[in-house]
């Protein structure tokens, strides 16, 4: 087995984070909690990680680790909740102790110090229990007071204190958010994160109400632009791209409308050659703009013939399905496919704007927006895996499965930060961008045996926990990941194991790297920590670990 480590990269600025930190009983759990809420945001409670990852209380932890070892399990939970943008973490009362992965944290953060006259902290300690560094002393208040001076120099250079000695739970969240909002933008306006491409950096704007913005990003990002042809996905006709042609319009575009069928059998050459067509008989010149609204099909299509016309016209991606926002839309590759083979032919062009408005989401059949979901799930594997345990606690509407729009934006946020920054690392494909092929040559194997009966996504779904598996057999995975995405997956509604049935030496031939060597060796990605692995190995070793059972 050839094995090759692919480290996370460092993920571009989101959304500022609000960090909440403080002695025990400062209340940064009810109040950070309450914060998020306030802001529509989403909340980690450090400490809970912990004890969730270990399964044990802290108390225990302590007891079995020492606080040494419990340090080093919190500075690695730091250090994940510094990749995450947007969201408000609650910090253990230790966290600042270790000043470089709390700096690394405070980074790109508000950080509020909870604070409190000591008696009232001691008050309040003493309703409740688990505080693992208060219970074996002999008196608690003594040990508390303590702790408390030795830790003032780190909680003073923490961030700025808010003293919640008079102030009840209501009023210090609602502090908190203030100053979130008036230290950073506003929380739930747009996200904008910058990617970058071989070329300059390009934006990438999520939100609601950021199709409006459409033609002033265009104007802003392609100031010579006269001319926007706007191709539209039929999937995503209707109100969404009224307002894209209106935005582009009241911006001082000249906009002309040009349909695509939309779909994997639209993404064709016959597609590209109808549409140099009408971009020559509009007159679009290399210095417009072609703005495509649509699902990956269609932006993968259209991209290809705005990377080909004129030797190649500026780009903008309205992505109009979860999949397509997360994924399709940003990285540069455009294609079609020919015959059997998908994307076989194709080119680079990165795009110079991708807007991304959940409003566009709204016509989107669910399925489809689960299968957006696997891709999430898959950034997180690969870049993030804090996200995950947000993803778990996320609420779900019903039917379907499908996060809320506040959480949805912030999914998305967080999934394009981490392909943008594999693409960043490596723009033309070459090397550590291929761990973002986690679990799929599982799924393409999938797809082929099924004669595509199972969608990508959920191809996808089934290969992330078969990777999990064959990680864990090969060595570099936490054998508990795979049951967790297992417990994640079904709850969004994906499918997690080979459907019924499926014919394996099709799956076999498929991920075969030499199609008449069935034994040739394939790579597969799989998780490690801090990163990925990619396995050269038989693709038959391959499918056993898909029909390994769940651990006990
Ligand atoms: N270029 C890349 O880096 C990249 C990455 C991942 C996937 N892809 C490509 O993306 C494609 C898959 O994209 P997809 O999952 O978006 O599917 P898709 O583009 O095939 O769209 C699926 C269907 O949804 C319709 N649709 C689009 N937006 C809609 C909306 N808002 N409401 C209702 N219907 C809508 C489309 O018309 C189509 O019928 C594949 O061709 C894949 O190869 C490309």
């Amino acid at each position: 087995v050839t094995r090759t480590f692919i480290a996370e990269p460092v993920l571009p600025p989101g959304r500022p984070r609000l960090v909440v930190t403080g002695f025990m009983g400062a209340g940064k759990t009810t109040a950070g909690r309450a914060a998020a809420r306030l802001l529509g945001l989403p909340f980690i409670d450090l400490d809970e990680v912990i004890e969730r990852r270990t399964g044990l209380p802290l108390n225990a932890i302590f007891e079995r680790d020492g606080e040494t070892g419990f340090r080093s399990l919190e500075r690695v939970v730091v250090a994940e909740a510094a990749r995450l943008s947007g969201a408000v973490v609650a910090t253990g009362g230790g966290a600042v102790l270790d000043a470089t992965s709390f700096a690394a944290l405070a980074q790109g953060s508000v950080v509020s110090v909870l604070t409190a006259e000591p008696l009232e902290l001691i008050r309040r300690i003493r309703g409740s229990a688990g505080r693992p560094l208060l219970d074996h002393g002999a008196e608690p208040g003594a040990r508390a007071l303590e702790l408390l001076s030795q830790r003032a120099p780190a909680y003073e250079a923490a961030g700025e204190p808010l003293d919640t000695t008079q102030l009840d739970e209501v009023a210090v969240a609602s502090e908190l958010a203030g100053r979130f909002r008036g230290a950073g933008r506003d929380p739930l306006g747009r996200v904008r994160l910058d990617v970058h491409g071989p070329d300059s950096p390009y934006p990438v704007v999520i939100g609601e109400g950021s199709l409006d913005a459409l033609g002033s990003e265009v104007r802003t990002a392609l100031p010579r632009s006269v001319l926007a042809a706007l191709v539209v996905d039929a999937g995503a006709l209707g109100p969404a791209a009224d307002r894209a042609a209106a935005s582009l319009g009241a911006a001082g575009l000249k906009v002309e409308r040009i349909a695509a069928a939309g779909g994997e059998g639209s993404k064709s050459l016959e597609t590209v050659t109808r549409l140099w067509d009408r971009f020559a008989g509009v007159g679009l010149s290399l210095t417009d703009a072609v703005v495509v609204m649509g699902g990956g099909a269609t932006l993968d299509a259209v991209g290809f013939a705005a990377a080909t016309f004129a030797r190649g016209v500026p780009l903008v991606n309205v992505p109009t399905t979860l999949l397509a926002m997360v994924d399709a839309s940003v990285g540069g590759k455009v294609g079609v496919d020919r015959g059997p083979v998908k994307n076989l032919v194709g080119a680079f062009h990165h795009p110079r704007l991708v807007v991304a408005d959940p409003a566009t989401l709204a016509s989107l059949p669910p399925r489809s927006l689960r299968g957006g979901m696997a891709e999430v799930v898959k950034a997180f594997v690969v870049g993030g895996v804090l996200g995950l345990d947000v993803m778990e606690s996320m609420a779900l509407e019903d039917p379907g499965g499908i996060p809320g729009t506040a959480d949805l934006v912030w999914l998305i946020e967080q999934a394009v930060r981490i392909k943008a920054a594999y693409v960043s690392a490596d723009p033309s494909d070459l090397g550590p961008r291929h761990a973002l092929n986690l679990g799929h040559t599982f799924a393409h194997a999938i797809e082929a045996a099924s004669d595509h009966a199972v969608p990508h996504g959920e191809a996808v779904a089934v290969g992330l926990v078969a990777a999990a598996r064959l990680g864990a057999i090969a060595g570099p995975t936490d054998p508990a990941l795979g049951d967790r995405l297992e417990v994640l997956l079904t709850r969004l509604g994906l499918p997690t194991r080979l459907p019924e049935g499926l014919d394996t030496d099709r799956m076999l031939d498929a991920m075969a790297v030499d199609k008449k060597r069935r034994a040739a060796r394939s790579v597969f990605v799989v998780p490690a920590p801090g990163g990925v692995e990619l396995l050269e190995i038989d693709p038959r070793e391959a499918l056993t670990a898909m029909s390994e059972p769940a651990t006990p």
